[in-house]
């Protein structure tokens, strides 16, 4: 088989790495992949934006499945155009991916099947959404309604802080259009997690729960980023509570986008807050979540294709995944002054030795070549991920990785699985 992934981030590298186990793969391709992804697929300098480009691509090397990485091409509806033109890919329609598209559509379905999550209310102008912040007091969340790169949220602990979110939003317009529309909710308080499920349209087949660390900063201190880390498993997932996640959740999610007419094929990832009364979902995305694909899949025994063909024919039903018991754990190193404006060109050494230890992979995700040379491109730029027995081990195996990589002004947080090691 020819696999053909787009995207060029960490979490794609992780894709292509555990594609590439797959035996019936033969070949793979990646737009634009990285020099991480240049190891194990034939990169492709097309833009994970370029919808048109990556479709004509797809059709011309005849790939026998698409992988969509981001949710940009998603949206853009990659997955109607590649269907058009006669390739299996593997990620929602363009209607099914605005459940993480729109956050007013997601919530609106959430009320309309019950699925729990915080109390919420909508405006379209400033004053309004201020007038409700008011009334309803701190701390609260100010979402923008459309794609802001995982930027668009505030969690405000103060009424002042809300105010400022609001009119950065609807009256500064810092996201453009994707904040002319306002979600305000209520603040939930809890351990959150993610769920990474595939659907095919009618049954839905939960990954291994895992939990991102948003926050710049050791202790959850200082801004959001597009995540600094991750394990897998989470221990406040546990069986029961993946029970209730999917009968909750998962279930009515996949059932309601059906009779919505917007069945949702792919993967479907929640994003809980688990709270005193159940899980709660913050937010649903229309694809792997990033980097909580680079510490779920590395736990995946089994062959990821056959899950992502089952999803794109519609026969999941029955099928089971084996996962390896231990825990992996993944640390961001980022570039210095991430998620404000940072330097890129920065020479990268020691990844290889980094890799030396069994277990260790160094995934890339800002990375590109300047010449002979290794060099960062991008907030994020690499992903030490490291699997173990347990997550203790996991997590020291992942920092003494992380120790033997170099580049200027590398910044990263020490306290990434901590977390797993206190949850009940
Ligand atoms: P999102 O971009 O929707 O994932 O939100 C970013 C982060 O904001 C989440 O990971 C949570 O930490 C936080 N957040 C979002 N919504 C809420 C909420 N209703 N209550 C508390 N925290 C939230
Ligand atoms: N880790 C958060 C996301 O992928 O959106």
């Amino acid at each position: 088989m020819k696999v053909f992934v787009i995207g060029g981030g960490g979490r794609e590298h992780a894709l292509v790495w555990k594609i590439a186990q797959s035996e019936r793969v033969t070949k793979i391709y990646c737009a634009p992949g990285n020099p991480g992804i240049a190891a194990l697929a034939e990169c492709v300098d097309i833009g994970a934006g370029d919808v048109d480009a990556l479709v004509a691509f797809a059709k011309e090397k005849a790939v026998d499945l698409a992988v969509v990485g981001p949710e940009d091409p998603l949206s853009k509806g990659i997955v109607d155009k590649l269907f058009t033109a006669g390739v299996t890919a593997f990620g929602p329609t363009g209607a099914a991916a605005e459940l993480e598209a729109s956050k007013s559509f997601a919530k609106a379905l959430m009320a309309k099947y019950n699925i729990p999550t915080a109390a919420y209310a909508e405006f379209t102008d400033a004053p309004s959404a201020i007038d409700y912040v008011k009334q309803k007091g701190a701390p609260i969340v100010i979402k923008a309604d459309g794609l802001a790169a995982g930027k668009g949220v505030t969690v405000a602990q103060t009424l002042e802080e809300a105010v400022a979110a609001i009119e950065s939003m609807m009256t500064e317009k810092v996201f453009g259009d994707a904040g002319s529309r306002v979600v305000v909710e209520e603040c939930l308080f809890g351990q959150e997690a993610s769920i990474l499920a595939f659907s095919d349209g009618k049954h839905v087949l939960s990954m291994a729960p895992s939990q991102d660390h948003k926050p710049a900063f050791d202790g959850d201190a200082g801004p959001n980023t597009g995540g600094m880390g991750a394990y897998s498993p989470a221990p406040i997932v546990n069986d029961a509570m993946l029970d209730e996640i999917h009968r909750t959740v998962l279930v009515p999610c996949v059932e309601g986008m059906a009779k919505e007419g917007r069945p949702y094929k792919g993967i479907l990832y929640a994003g809980l807050m688990i709270t005193e009364s159940g899980p709660k979902v913050i937010e649903f995305n229309c694809r792997f979540g990033d980097p909580e694909t680079q510490v779920v899949l590395p736990r995946m025994k089994s062959d990821l294709v056959p899950f992502m063909l089952a999803c794109c024919d519609e026969s999941l039903d029955g099928m089971q995944i084996d996962w390896e018991p231990g825990a992996c754990v993944s640390v961001v190193m980022a570039s210095g002054g991430y998620p404000g404006s940072y330097p890129k060109g920065v020479v990268i050494d020691g990844i290889a030795e980094a890799e030396r230890d069994t277990g260790v992979n160094v995934f890339h995700a800002g990375t590109k070549m300047d010449g002979e040379r290794l060099v960062t491109n991008g907030g994020r730029v690499l992903n030490v991920t490291a699997v173990d027995r347990d997550v203790p081990s996991a997590i020291a195996k992942a920092y003494e990785g992380v120790k033997r990589i170099h580049f200027e002004g590398a910044h990263y947080r020490t306290d990434i699985g901590r977390k797993a090691l206190t949850a009940t």
